[in-house]
């Protein structure tokens, strides 16, 4: 026996095929592109499922006002817009769609590591300024280097396999994936302290908890080879931004692309000299921001809740992050 969902709210510009799937499958749908939290709150009451992406936050209050609801879909990876813990207080199940970017996630890490090692981006943007300065953007190739992916989970794994076709000698560390899994998509399995004296490049594809915030820091860079360079598609809070600071204007750190910061959007100082410092090339969180990547994101989460009204109609797995009643 299926869920009870008869009308789903779906906001924050979600693409269509999420509305077409549910509707095709006699699901009411009502899309909203953007809502305020007043709209919102009306609105609520009069569905069984509530599909965002990031801008709406989905407080207790929003919770609290939507009495029918049962389950919230989270168009994407982080569920950082909703109140877990007031969901399942309520008995509203969390659903998300994790693995819909990675791809994204992944082509914009391979992206910026290029882009370091061939300076594009400064080396473009002065020559859009009128100069043309060939002997200071002269790169360095990433045939040969060593890459090193910390965490091999949808992302890394990916950037682990794509780099390994550049040439680059891929290691990587992942405590929780099983020594046998590794090969050569996955790059040589190493412990840290082996990894960060001959690591050329690292990225970090690990997700942020406890222990893993500041997982580099000061420590970590001493050490590095000197000149090492950093990507982080992963999350702020990963590195230590002051240690990284610091690492960069020593030369330790020989430079930086960063997807991700400790607060989004910076408002701390420290964060800005880092995005300034000149070795730093720095984008605003756009690891999943690809047509492609908002188009399944939206199919990845119509597909689940359709899959918990009939289920086994699609063989998308259920991604819940907090109980779905009815559906234990
Ligand atoms: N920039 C973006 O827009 C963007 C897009 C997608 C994902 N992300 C982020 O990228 C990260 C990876 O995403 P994913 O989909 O691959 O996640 P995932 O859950 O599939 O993989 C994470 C991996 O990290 C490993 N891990 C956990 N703790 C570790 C540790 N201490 N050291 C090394 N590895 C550890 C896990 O075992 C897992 O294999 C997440 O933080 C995610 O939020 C960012």
């Amino acid at each position: 026996m299926g869920l009870e969902i008869k009308s789903v709210l779906v906001v924050d510009g979600v693409g269509p095929r999420c509305a077409e799937i549910l509707t095709s499958h006699g699901i009411n749908v009502t899309t909203k592109a953007k809502i305020s939290k007043e709209e919102l709150l009306q609105e609520i009451p009069n569905h069984e499922a509530l599909v965002v992406r990031s801008a709406t936050q989905v407080t207790k209050e929003v919770l609290d006002a939507g009495i029918n609801l049962k389950v919230v879909g989270r168009a994407g990876a982080g569920v950082d817009n909703i109140d877990v813990e007031a969901a399942a207080a309520n008995g509203v199940g969390v659903i998300n769609a994790p693995g819909a970017n990675a791809l994204s996630a992944c082509e914009l890490t391979c992206g910026l590591t290029l882009a370091l090692a061939r300076h594009i981006v400064p080396a473009a943007a002065a020559l859009k300024d009128g100069r043309w300065e060939r002997a200071l953007y002269t790169g360095t190739e990433v045939f040969g280097k060593t890459l090193a992916v910390i965490g091999l989970g949808r992302v890394g794994r990916e950037v682990a396999f794509r780099m390994n076709a550049f040439g680059m000698k891929v290691v990587s560390y992942d405590p929780y994936v099983p020594v046998d899994a590794y090969g050569e998509s996955y790059g040589v399995r190493m412990e840290l302290q082996e990894i960060w004296p001959i690591a050329d490049y690292i990225t970090l594809h690990m997700p942020l908890v406890e222990a893993t915030r500041n997982f580099v820091n000061a420590e970590v860079f001493k050490q590095c080879k000197r000149g090492v360079k950093i990507i982080n598609v992963g999350r702020g809070g990963l590195i230590n931004e002051l240690d990284l600071l610091e690492a960069l204007q020593c030369g330790q750190v020989g430079g930086a692309a960063l997807d991700v910061f400790e607060k989004e959007p910076p408002t701390d100082l420290l964060t800005w000299d880092v995005i300034n410092h000149p070795s730093v090339l720095a984008s605003p969180h756009l690891g999943a921001s690809t047509k492609e990547a908002q188009v399944r994101v939206g199919e990845e989460i119509a597909e689940q809740l359709v899959n918990l009204v009939k289920p086994g109609t699609y063989p998308t797995p259920l991604a819940v992050v907090t109980q779905i009643l009815g559906n234990a």
